[in-house]
């Protein structure tokens, strides 16, 4: 078990694109079973691998009992609009109103180089926009329309 360090915003690491996994090693599931760990002890619900700084297509989501491992992960079809406040590990005590996606479906390989689909609504929605977004070195705050300190989430919310 590892606790990895959450790179925060301003790091170049998270501006940069990351490149797909060609093969699935020891290490990218050492990787995996570290990315698990660090998620739980931040609380947090979903985690891309440039936030542990490396940068490649890997991201999780663990939301109530749904996790997952997405290797290489695409966005292939989505529905809808949402407006909801976001939040990211490495952008800590700020949150922002962000237009996503009502439904999004994702394909994916999983740690057995197994190709999977998986769909969301609502936060797991969002959740798979906003991982996928960091392996494209995009945050949140780049697509906030609004955003709000730890102050005024209250109101917010
Ligand atoms: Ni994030």
């Amino acid at each position: 078990m590892a606790i990895l360090n959450i790179l925060k915003e301003g790091d170049p690491t998270l501006r940069k694109k990351c490149r797909p996994v060609e093969e699935i090693t020891p290490r990218i599931l050492q990787l995996l079973d570290d990315m698990h760990d660090t998620l739980a002890v931040a609380q947090g619900v979903g985690l891309a691998a440039p936030q542990v700084g490396v940068l490649r297509r890997i991201v999780i989501v663990e939301i109530d009992d749904k996790k997952y491992e997405m290797i290489n992960p695409e966005i292939i079809e989505t529905k809808g609009k949402q407006e909801e406040i976001e939040a990211c590990l490495s952008v800590p005590d700020q949150y922002g109103l962000v237009k996503r996606p009502a439904w999004v479906k994702v394909r994916a390989m999983d740690r057995y180089g197994k190709i999977f689909e998986a769909e969301g609504t609502g936060l797991m929605a969002r959740c798979f926009c906003h991982e996928l977004d960091h392996l494209d070195g995009t945050l949140y705050i780049d697509r906030a329309i609004e955003m709000y300190g730890p102050d005024d989430i209250e109101d917010a919310k």
